[in-house]
This record gives structure tokens, C-alpha cells and sequence, in this order.
């Protein structure tokens, strides 16, 4: 939980430090979309139109309420894509084929991605680099990231040679309660530096941004989960440049 929170929040704080980013919305609930405020009307001709090959990313984009930041909305035609791209031939590649060579000018691509593991996760695991894991820290969150790693090992070996992992974030973190501590103890003695030393608050008004058609930065800046997201793009880009973090 807390992966279209991430990525509406950490690509906000990217853009905020002039990078050029753009989200593709590829789980067929539209909550990126809906997060950053895209009317429903302004929702189809988004993410299925470039899997199914009738558009560019360029083509596809649409503006934000933040400067630097574009997003390939996903509309209720996304539902469909799944059941639509079985029987396709190379349905595992549509989104790489579709990006690629067609990303000039843009610094970062976030893909939001939906729950399940899917065609369309597939679609996000093949065409990515590396995937970023937030992770919440509740009592079965190993046992739900090891499933996860395993996932990407096997997306690695068959599709992606050379899809890593780029970070864990932990989210959703409460500092009353004792188990986020013995949680986040866990993960970082099992995954070491991938873990990000950022930690993003249980904050309530990181999740009212969302039905305000904002990401956190622009409703409350001061907020702490708006730090935290801005610390969070901080460390990733040292981390980036090979800088301590
Ligand atoms: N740091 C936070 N503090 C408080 N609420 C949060 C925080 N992060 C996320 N939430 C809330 O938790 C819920 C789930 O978060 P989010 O939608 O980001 O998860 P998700 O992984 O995208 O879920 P799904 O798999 O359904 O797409 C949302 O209602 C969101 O507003
Ligand atoms: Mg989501």
C-alpha cells in the first residue's frame, strides 16, 4: 500500500526540483489521475490508447496543476486491456514498445501500478528499469515484499535482464505504535542500503489531498508527509549521484 500516494507525491517533489516527470497511470482505478485532479472526460486516449499502439506518450500526456509534470491517464477502456492483450502477440512488451525512443526530454517515469499482478503490472515490470517498493509497515510487510522479490527475479530472468530494485520506502509509519518500529527494524536488516533512510508518516493530510485533486505538496506544504516526499526525492537524487545519502 501506499504506491499511487508514492508516486503522485515523490513525482510532485521531483518536479519541484526541475526535473521533467511524467506518471503513466496503469491500474484501471485512475487514482493517480484522480489525485492529480484529471476529470473523468479528460481520462480516455490515455494509458490503453498507447499499450494498444494508437498513440505516443507525447500524444497521450496530459498537464498537471504542477509545473514539469505530465501524466498518461488511465480511463475505464484500461479495464478492458487485460483480457484485450491475451491473446496478443508480444502482449508482455506493449508498454516498452511504446516508450521506447519516445522519452527525450523527460528525466523520470513513474508508473503507478494496480494491486494485482497482472498484464498490466507485467507491462510496468518489462518496460521499467528498476522498481521502487513502498512498504507499510504492518505485521505482514516481509512476508508480502519476499513475494514481491520474487516476482521481480523471475520478471528478470525471462523479460527484463536487467530490472532491479530501486529502493524500498517505508510508508505509513506511526511512531506510537511499536510494531512500525520492529517492522522497519526488519526490512532494513534484511534489505540493508536499498532501504531509504526517508521514512513517510501516517499523515492525515496526505491522505485528504487526494479528493481535493492534489498531491500533498500543493494542498498542505508544510504538512510532515510533504517533507517527508521532499526529503525522500532529496535522497533519491544524492543516491543517483552516488552522494551519501
Ligand atoms: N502516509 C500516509 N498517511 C496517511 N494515509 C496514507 C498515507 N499514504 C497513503 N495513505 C492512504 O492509504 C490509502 C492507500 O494508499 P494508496 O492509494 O497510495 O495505496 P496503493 O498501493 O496505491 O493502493 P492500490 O493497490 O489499491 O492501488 C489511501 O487512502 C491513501 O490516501
Ligand atoms: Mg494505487
Amino acid at each position: 500500500m501506499g504506491k499511487t500516494t508514492t508516486a503522485i507525491n515523490l513525482a510532485t517533489a521531483l518536479a519541484a526540483t526541475h526535473r521533467r516527470v511524467m506518471i503513466i497511470d496503469m491500474d484501471p482505478q485512475g487514482n493517480a489521475s484522480t489525485g492529480l485532479g484529471l476529470a473523468t472526460a479528460a481520462r480516455s486516449q490515455g494509458s490503453y490508447k498507447l499499450l494498444m499502439g494508437d498513440a505516443t506518450p507525447r500524444e497521450a500526456a496530459r498537464p498537471t496543476a504542477v509545473a514539469n509534470l505530465t501524466i498518461i491517464p488511465a480511463g475505464v477502456d484500461l479495464a478492458g486491456a487485460e483480457l484485450e492483450l491475451v491473446a496478443e502477440m508480444g502482449r508482455e512488451f506493449r508498454l516498452r514498445e511504446a516508450l521506447k525512443g519516445q522519452l527525450d526530454g523527460i528525466d523520470y517515469v513513474l508508473i503507478d501500478c494496480p494491486p494485482a499482478l497482472g498484464l498490466l503490472t507485467l507491462n510496468a515490470l518489462v518496460a521499467a528499469h528498476a522498481v521502487m517498493v513502498p512498504l507499510q509497515c504492518e505485521f505482514f510487510a516481509l512476508e508480502g515484499i519476499s513475494h514481491l522479490v520474487k516476482t521481480i527475479d523471475r520478471v528478470r530472468q525471462v523479460f527484463n535482464s536487467t530490472l532491479e530494485i530501486q529502493g524500498i520506502v517505508l510508508t505509513m509509519f506511526d511512531r506510537r505504535n511499536n510494531l512500525s518500529d520492529m517492522v522497519a527494524a526488519d526490512v532494513r536488516g534484511y534489505f540493508g542500503s536499498k532501504v531509504y533512510n526517508t521514512v513517510i508518516p501516517r499523515n492525515v493530510r496526505v491522505s485528504e489531498a487526494p479528493s481535493h485533486g492534489k498531491p500533498v505538496l500543493l494542498y498542505d506544504l508544510k504538512c510532515p508527509g510533504s517533507q517527508a516526499y521532499l526529503h525522500l526525492a532529496g535522497e533519491m537524487i544524492r543516491r543517483e549521484n552516488g552522494m551519501a545519502a
